[in-house]
C-alpha cells in the first residue's frame, strides 16, 4: 500500500499489463524522481560529499577501444560540485552507493516506488532494496556484464543507450554468472560480435526508466552529454533461490568438479545447494568486498584529463 509513502505518483503513466511483465521482459515507464527535488545537480553534489568513502565508486576509462585500461579513483579534497564538472568533462564513472543506508531522505523514495511498483506488480515481493547514483561522462561506456539482483535504471539527466541481450546460455554462460556470484569476477562477461544482432537497443532519456530480466547482460553507452541515472535493485524469493542453486552449482564445480548442474530455482535441490553456498561464504571461500580494492587516481577538476594520478 502507498498510504504511507512521503512521495506519490512517481511512476508516471497507466500500465494496464506490466504485471505478468516485470522481471520477465524489459520494462519501461515514465517516472517523476526529479519531483523530489533530491536529484538536481546542487543535491547531488552535497550527497557526494555525504557519502562514505566505500560506498564511493569512481573509475576512469583511458584509451580507446579495445584497449580500454580502467582506473579506479578517489574523491580526494574535490567538492561535489568540482567532481560533478570533473565528470563532464573526463571520462568517469561515478557510482554512489546504497544511498538509502547513510542518506534517509533518500530511503523514503525508495520505500515510495516500490510501494507504488507494488500496486502495479502485486506478485513482486521485495526485499534487500538498494538505490544508487550513477554520475557518467560524455561518451562513458559500461562493457557488457550482468547484474546479480533484480535491477532497474531510472534516467535523470542526458540521454544514453541501453542494449539488452537474452539471459540464455548462449549469451551468459553458467560458468561466467557462476564466478560474478561468487566475486572471483567483476561482472564483465565474454562478448562476441554476433551478440548485437540479438540486442535490444533502446533510448534512456530524462524521465524514462527502464527494468530487464534477471541475469539479461547488458551494456550502457552514454550520448554525447553528462548524464545522471539513479539504480535501484531489489531481491525477491525466487531470485534467491536462483542465486543459491548457482553459487551451489560454482561451489559443487570447485569441490567436485561436477557439471551438467541444474538452474532450475525451485525443486528438491535448490536447500543442498543454498547449504553448500552458505558453507563455502562461512570458510571464507569467497573474495571479500570489492573485486578491485587498488585506486590509482583521484578527481581534479582543474586537469585536462580530471585525474591526478596517485602516487
Ligand atoms: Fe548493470
Amino acid at each position: 500500500m502507498a498510504t504511507s509513502s512521503i512521495h506519490t505518483n512517481l511512476i508516471a503513466g497507466s500500465q494496464p499489463r506490466v504485471a505478468p511483465l516485470f522481471g520477465v521482459e524489459v520494462v519501461r515507464f515514465r517516472h517523476r524522481l526529479a519531483s523530489t527535488g533530491l536529484f538536481t545537480r546542487d543535491a547531488l553534489a552535497r550527497l557526494i560529499e555525504a557519502c562514505p568513502t566505500e560506498h564511493l565508486g569512481i573509475r576512469a576509462i583511458v584509451g580507446e577501444a579495445p584497449d580500454v585500461a580502467r582506473l579506479e579513483g578517489i574523491l580526494g579534497n574535490a567538492t561535489g560540485t568540482e567532481a560533478i564538472a570533473a565528470i563532464e568533462k573526463g571520462k568517469i564513472w561515478m557510482n554512489i552507493r546504497r544511498i538509502m543506508e547513510w542518506a534517509p531522505q533518500y530511503r523514503s523514495v525508495l520505500d515510495s516506488v516500490f510501494d507504488e511498483l507494488a500496486e502495479l506488480v502485486p506478485q513482486l515481493k521485495t526485499f534487500k532494496r538498494s538505490m544508487g547514483v550513477l554520475i557518467s561522462s560524455p561518451g562513458a561506456w559500461v562493457p557488457y556484464h550482468a547484474d546479480i539482483q533484480g535491477q532497474s535504471l531510472w534516467q535523470i539527466e542526458g540521454e544514453k543507450s541501453i542494449s539488452i541481450f537474452p539471459s540464455s546460455s548462449e549469451f551468459i554462460s553458467p560458468e561466467s554468472l557462476e564466478r560474478i556470484l561468487l566475486r572471483e569476477a567483476d561482472e564483465d562477461i565474454p562478448y562476441e560480435h554476433w551478440f548485437s544482432n540479438y540486442a535490444t537497443k533502446i533510448e534512456l532519456r530524462s524521465g524514462d526508466m527502464i527494468a530487464w530480466p534477471l541475469y539479461a547482460p547488458h551494456r550502457v553507452d552514454n550520448h554525447d552529454c553528462l548524464n545522471i541515472s539513479v539504480t535501484m535493485e531489489y531481491w525477491t524469493d525466487e531470485i534467491w533461490k536462483s542465486y543459491a542453486v548457482r553459487y551451489g552449482n560454482g561451489v559443487l564445480r570447485r569441490t567436485l568438479g561436477l557439471r551438467r548442474l541444474s538452474t532450475e530455482a525451485h525443486g528438491f535441490h535448490v536447500y543442498p545447494k543454498a547449504t553448500s553456498a552458505a558453507l563455502w561464504k562461512w570458510l571464507g571461500r569467497q573474495t571479500k568486498g570489492d573485486v578491485i580494492t587498488e585506486r590509482q587516481f583521484r578527481i581534479d577538476a582543474a586537469s585536462t584529463t580530471s585525474r591526478s594520478q596517485i602516487f
